[in-house]
């Protein structure tokens, strides 16, 4: 096992064995065993008995259930409970990182600030506890009253994936507290002592008020757990993270029984680099995007495409950054990258890397294994239209294209199907309004002058096309959370009808 591993996991009251269920309690589980293993060497970190369908059935129940005091308990109140939760989270902040490191390979600044991402939306739901607002209308009729109202929707199930391990959770569930709602949460099979960890975190504090089964866990086989929620009517929302094929299918199950489902898709995050860029900017904005969390992010920066005067410039500089970078542990807090999910992303990215060759793609620096889980991340020269450039493959792998117009570099970045984060490099305020305006980037998020990924939770973290139009996190996407009611309200003692119609008996 890693070094300290032992000890953080012990910290964090994650056993050698573990339950992969929790209601109001953590369930004597009847399903599969299931292994957590450490992309860092392999090593066994602990294992899981995973929630048979009874299991997972005993979970909804009790979600359902507490939804009917949980919803009726005021907002502000609830948000005086999700404050204690962050507070909770400051203090297992480093524990917490660490074990999002061990168990997904990212790095120690990356795996803290994953939970600070959960702190943050917690600090944001807080605030946003009291201010669940509706519009109020005027009535065309007189002494009538109208006002839009929001009421939580039920349980709802989210269903996350490796890369984020627990902060995309802590989007839905922070978010889901405060508007009234409860949380059933089927983490990928990849990260499941992250799950674990917080939900024994957030679900005492739970516990502690009275509401334990307002915050659920179910570990299960997509087969049977997964599959089960998106049929299952007792959960009105389906919120998931992950790819697009599974996105589709949630989708098409979820909407044929007219639930609600929030889709964070796949992303293929693209840099313009403009000729009146600072070339230091873009190449370290690149590189963070590109390798940072060793490309497995849906915000990772996957394509360059540099306008034709600063081209050999940027390429010379971001090969040069890559030689510099620290590849290994990422439990070395000197580590810059760290090794892929598992063995299967690195047989993935070499055969990527077969197809880009076969693609008439230039492979100019790295994509080698090194050895387990880690590789060397991948720079590959290539020319706009490329059927390839519109593939997600979620591994370190970084286009760089050359353009020469604007609106031709604009038109290349489009050409994809996803549409989740997009950034221009320049000086120019007309070319970066230009990226901004409506015949601009397609994304659901778009930057001047830093990258693609680390987006602030402030904001509403989603996109468009392939992406699947759903938003987390800031702004307003708490509505996705609720359900809106207009309220008409009559105190004038007659009866009129609206649009003037007369119906006298
Ligand atoms: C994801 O990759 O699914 O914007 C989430 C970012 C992070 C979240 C990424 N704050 O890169």
């Amino acid at each position: 096992m890693p070094t300290q591993a032992a000890e953080i996991l012990a910290r964090l009251g994650i056993e050698s064995e573990n339950s992969g269920a929790y209601s109001d309690e953590w369930i004597d589980c009847a399903g599969q065993e299931l292994v957590s293993h450490s992309p860092i060497d392999g090593s066994v970190l602990a294992t899981v008995r995973m929630a048979d369908i009874e299991d997972y059935d005993d979970v909804v129940y009790k979600a359902s259930k507490i939804f009917a005091r949980w919803r009726m308990t005021p907002a502000p109140q609830r948000g005086l409970i999700v404050r204690e939760i962050g507070e909770e989270l400051r203090k297992h902040k480093d524990d917490l990182g660490a074990l999002v490191t061990l168990e997904m390979g990212k790095i120690l600044s990356e795996g803290r600030g994953e939970v600070q991402e959960i702190i943050d939306i917690a600090d944001f739901a807080v605030g946003l506890s009291r201010q669940l607002q509706g519009q109020t209308m005027h009535s065309e009729r007189p002494m009538h009253r109208m006002y839009e109202q929001w009421h939580p929707l039920g349980a709802i199930g989210v269903i996350t994936s490796f890369n984020f391990p627990v902060a995309v959770w802590g989007w839905n569930a922070m978010l889901a507290l405060v508007c009234g709602d409860c949380v059933v949460w089927k983490p990928s099979l990849k990260t499941p002592l992250s799950a674990i960890a917080i939900q024994k975190i957030c679900g005492a504090v739970l516990e502690k008020h009275g509401f334990a089964g307002v915050l659920t866990l179910v570990i299960g086989t997509n087969e049977e757990v997964a599959e089960r929620m998106l049929i299952d009517k007792r959960l009105p929302m389906i919120s998931f993270t992950g790819s697009v094929p599974i996105g589709r299918r949630v989708s098409s199950i979820v909407n044929e029984r007219l639930g609600r489902t929030l889709l964070e898709l796949g992303g293929n995050g693209a840099i313009i680099a403009m000729n009146d860029a600072d070339v230091d900017m873009v190449v370290r904005a690149a590189v963070f995007g590109a390798v940072g969390t060793t490309g497995q992010r849906c915000t990772s920066t996957r394509r360059l495409f540099v306008q034709k005067g600063i081209t050999e410039q940027v390429v010379e500089k971001l090969v040069a950054a890559y030689e510099k970078l620290r590849i290994g542990d990422p439990m070395d807090p000197e580590t810059l990258v760290g090794p892929l999910i598992d063995e299967a992303a690195v047989a993935f990215m070499k055969d990527g890397l077969d197809r880009i060759r076969e693609a008439s793609a230039t492979v100019i620096y790295g994509g080698e294994k090194i050895q387990g889980c880690y590789v060397k991340p991948a720079i590959v020269r290539a020319v706009a239209g490329l059927k390839i450039l519109k593939e997600e493959m979620f591994v370190p792998i970084l286009y760089v294209i050359e353009f020469e117009h604007l609106h031709e570099g604009i038109l290349a970045h489009n050409n994809v199907p996803q549409g989740l984060s997009s950034a221009m490099f320049t000086s120019s305020v007309v070319s970066s309004e230009t990226f901004l305006s409506h015949a601009g980037s397609d994304c659901g998020m778009a930057n001047i002058n830093l990258g693609t990924s680390g987006a602030e939770i402030g904001g509403a973290f989603g996109g468009e096309k392939e992406t699947g139009g759903g938003r987390e996190a800031g702004s307003d996407a708490w509505k996705s959370y609720m359900r809106r009611q207009t309220v008409t309200i009559n105190w004038s003692g007659e009866l009129p009808l609206a649009q003037g119609v007369k119906f006298d008996l």
